[in-house]
């Protein structure tokens, strides 16, 4: 059986870097290849968990679906769409829910650290924790399960939730028959996490990203913030802690990764070091961002984009439903 690849992104934020580098850029040149099956979305409902502001979380979805489309995303082999065009998702993690221990739910570490946090506030345990935060694995796991799908790629903080929608699976199957397949998550070693601007992994959540289409100016104003130390121009550099050269090592060629080591070894000032991967970025990103002013003022087409992959995508959703309903128990009376 060949695989089938599936990965959600949440509406939250503008897309960085490290979204590129680590997500969006794989994705992109594995939707080139015909032969695979692939479902990528915008995990719209997920966002409501994380923000209750609702032109951030309609902008942050229209940002992310008109980044992928701008860097080339075949949508004619991979299956792209909205979370929210797909009713059977929501129907489908009710039925999960009750398959769900709540026990399971406990252990989940986005929730374990939510009351361990108001805990050290001497709070109650669950202040601000909603039914939202405390049942994502389970909306997860209706993402994945609905396509059928084998192979999750995720970062390192998604593992443990693949692997409950895994447990989720297999006790439906058990008690209802053979239903869904038993996914795993996909964690590429060979893919970049990227670090942001203070040396800590890239992310939205530590306020160190470099938004990926900014206009040329802000993108040299932002590599310019870079954290470096105080080595003078001249004195030798050391490549494998310095984070312009990790990032530059990401949009590099093996070559050019190799001359930019032998430069720090030489000494290369940090403001000619920062110039030149600004230069690498902006050049490899420049057509996309072109492409991205254009379809960000196009919302017709990015809706057409969508709603050709909602409909793809309950094309498949429909009939496994049908099959759970039916499993379950909730089934026409004729
Ligand atoms: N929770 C994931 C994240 O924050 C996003 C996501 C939602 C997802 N549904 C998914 C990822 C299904 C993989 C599969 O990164």
């Amino acid at each position: 059986m060949t695989d089938t690849v599936l990965t959600g992104i949440t509406t939250t934020g503008t897309p960085h870097l490290g979204n590129y580098v680590g997500a969006i850029r794989p994705a992109v040149e594995a939707s080139q290849d015909s032969t695979q099956k692939s479902f990528y979305f915008m995990a719209d409902f997920h966002a409501l968990i994380k923000c209750q502001d609702p032109d951030a979380v309609a902008q942050s979805s229209k940002e992310i679906a008109a980044t992928w489309l701008a860097l080339g995303l075949n949508t004619d082999n991979a299956v792209f769409y909205r979370q929210s065009d797909i009713p059977e998702i929501p129907e489908l993690m009710w039925v999960l829910s009750c398959m769900t221990a709540k026990g399971l739910m406990n252990r989940a570490h986005a929730y374990k650290a939510a009351v361990q946090a108001n805990l050290d506030e001497q709070l109650d345990a669950d202040a601000a924790v909603t039914m939202g935060l405390f049942s994502y694995p389970v909306l997860m796991a209706a993402d994945i399960l609905m396509f059928n799908a084998t192979k999750v790629p995720v970062g390192r903080d998604q593992i443990q939730h693949v692997e409950m929608a895994r447990d989720i699976a297999a006790r439906f199957n058990h008690h209802y028959g053979e239903t869904f397949a038993l996914p795993s998550a996909v964690v590429d070693d060979n893919v970049a996490v990227l670090q942001g601007l203070d040396g800590r992994k890239m992310s939205k959540s530590y306020n160190n990203t470099i938004p990926l289409f900014l206009p040329e100016k802000k993108l040299k104003k932002h590599i310019n913030k870079i954290k470096t130390n105080l080595l003078e121009p001249g004195e030798p550099k050391d490549a494998d802690s310095s984070t312009v050269f990790q990032i530059w090592e990401a949009f590099a060629t093996p070559e050019q990764t190799t001359s930019m080591r032998k430069e720090f070894e030489n000494g290369i000032a940090w403001g000619e070091a920062k110039k030149q991967l600004f230069e690498l970025i902006n050049e490899q990103i420049a057509p996309a961002r072109a492409r991205y002013e254009e379809i960000i003022n196009d919302p017709a087409y990015i809706e057409s984009e969508l709603a050709k992959g909602a409909e793809r995508a309950r094309s498949v959703a429909t009939p496994l439903l049908d099959k759970v309903r039916s499993a379950v128990g909730i089934r026409t009376y004729r």
